[in-house]
């Protein structure tokens, strides 16, 4: 008997288990010609068992126990819900799950549009994955900001020009950013290995700023070096960092992949995950089509990346206030089910078009629980990087302190520089 095609998957009205089923959440427009009950009955298929005719090879027993069912649908808003069951997904392998519920569907003609918006699965499942071997709390510890009395942003800058500067200039930079101040610096994404700034050059002479900066300071501080590459090279890579006393290996988790990342993961190099997320927008910006960021946070924290950029809300960043904020409950785990309580949370990052004169008003929606990144917003500052790593800390200062920026900066010249050129833009 040959069961199927794209039918017999729409089963309104029933009540997953969350304990079994791994819950999708779509939102669609159907294709030319197609019902939204249509698009749904595709949806469900492709991603689980099914394909466009009916087969001769299907059986009851994987049809019964293996397809997915659309439990759920809003007419209006285009909105589905799909329960797959949790065979069907590999332990600990992010690629195969992308290639179930963020596969071939986005490219049938039955959709015109379509966008998973949100997903969550059982604790059997999500707790296969490694998850951070730090998280944010693990991040803190590193920097000595995990205590109570101690809690407070992280401040991190990303030395600029985004590339072009050699190891020794970089090294002056991050150095300069460490004296000032800040806890973090960090590479561009775009920065990896080039003739004029070779991996292995830089991560000795940042390394050794570093030591210098903490040795005059007192304080921890930290680098993190992009070591996206190939998988083998990434390894590599990570090993030198950690031979030279580092910390953190910064990832392009899109660019790279997250097979990439869970493979780095695995290694256990007691390296922190840095993850920028480069390249997120080519599917997660239209909110009809592809996968929501939401989404990938949520594989990332899955997939063991310790600082996660998040948005920067009030940057140069698309991302609205609602939208970053509910990405950063979800890898916070604020409200979250009972499922996620045993992968660590992850630290967000805010980063992307960030200068002192935004800081009071990140640090009113976010408050504590990030990390602020300012590239242009420190290097751009008219007295140089060491002024514009203090500026940024007098902005925070100012508002913890609940005292307004033009207060602070009448007793901060660096800040008052600061408010002078951000302000006029
Ligand atoms: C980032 O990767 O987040 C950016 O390099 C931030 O740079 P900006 O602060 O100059 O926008
Ligand atoms: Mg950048």
């Amino acid at each position: 008997m040959a069961y199927g095609g794209y039918g017999g998957y729409v089963r309104l009205g029933s009540h997953p288990d969350p304990d079994e089923f791994l819950i999708a959440t779509f939102k669609t427009v159907p294709g030319p010609g197609r019902t939204l009950h249509q698009a749904a009955e595709a949806i469900a298929a492709e991603s689980s068992i099914g394909t466009w005719t009916s087969l001769s090879t299907m059986q009851q027993r994987v049809l019964s126990r293996l397809q997915a069912r659309i439990f759920f649908m809003d007419k209006k808003k285009g909105i589905l819900k799909a329960a797959y069951p949790i065979e069907l997904f590999e332990p600990d392998n992010s690629s195969q799950i992308l290639s179930d519920i963020a596969g071939n569907i986005f490219g049938m003609k039955e959709v015109a549009s379509l966008c998973l918006t949100d997903f969550d699965a059982p604790k059997k499942y999500l707790e296969t994955f490694a998850g951070p071997a730090f998280g944010r709390e693990g991040v803190r510890k590193i920097v000595g900001t995990d205590k109570k009395g101690k809690r407070r942003p992280h401040l991190g800058t990303i030395v600029k020009p985004k590339v072009g500067l050699s190891p020794k200039e970089g090294a002056k930079v991050a150095y300069d950013s460490w004296a000032g101040g800040l806890d973090f610096v960090k590479d561009d994404e775009n920065l990896t290995s080039h003739p004029f700034s070779r991996f292995e050059e830089r991560v000795v002479r940042y390394l050794e700023a570093r030591d210098k900066a903490e040795s005059e300071t007192g304080h921890k501080k930290v680098y993190a070096p992009n070591i996206t590459a190939p998988a083998d090279l990434m390894l590599r890579r990570a090993e030198l960092v950690r031979s030279h006393g580092g910390e953190c290996m910064m990832i392009d988790v899109v660019t790279a992949g997250l097979s990439a990342v869970q493979f780095m993961r695995h290694q256990n190099l007691k390296l922190f995950i840095h993850a920028h997320r480069a390249m997120y927008a080519a599917y997660a910006r239209n909110p009809n089509h592809g996968m929501s960021m939401r989404c990938l946070a949520k594989l990332c924290r899955m997939c063991g990346t310790d600082q996660l950029h998040i948005g920067a809300m009030l940057g140069k960043m698309e991302g609205s206030v609602d939208d970053v904020m509910q990405i950063h409950r979800d890898i916070n785990g604020v409200g979250e089910r009972k499922q996620w309580s045993r992968i660590k949370p992850v630290f967000s990052v805010c980063s992307g078009g960030l200068s002192p004169l935004q800081i009071p008003g990140l640090y009113k929606i976010i408050g504590d629980d990030a990390v602020y990144q300012c590239g242009g917003g420190v290097h751009g500052h008219p007295g140089g990087t060491r002024a514009g790593a203090k500026a940024l800390v007098q902005s925070l200062q100012a508002a913890k302190n609940g005292v307004s920026l033009a207060e602070y900066a009448k007793y901060h010249p660096e800040l008052a520089q600061a408010l002078a050129i951000w302000q006029k833009r």
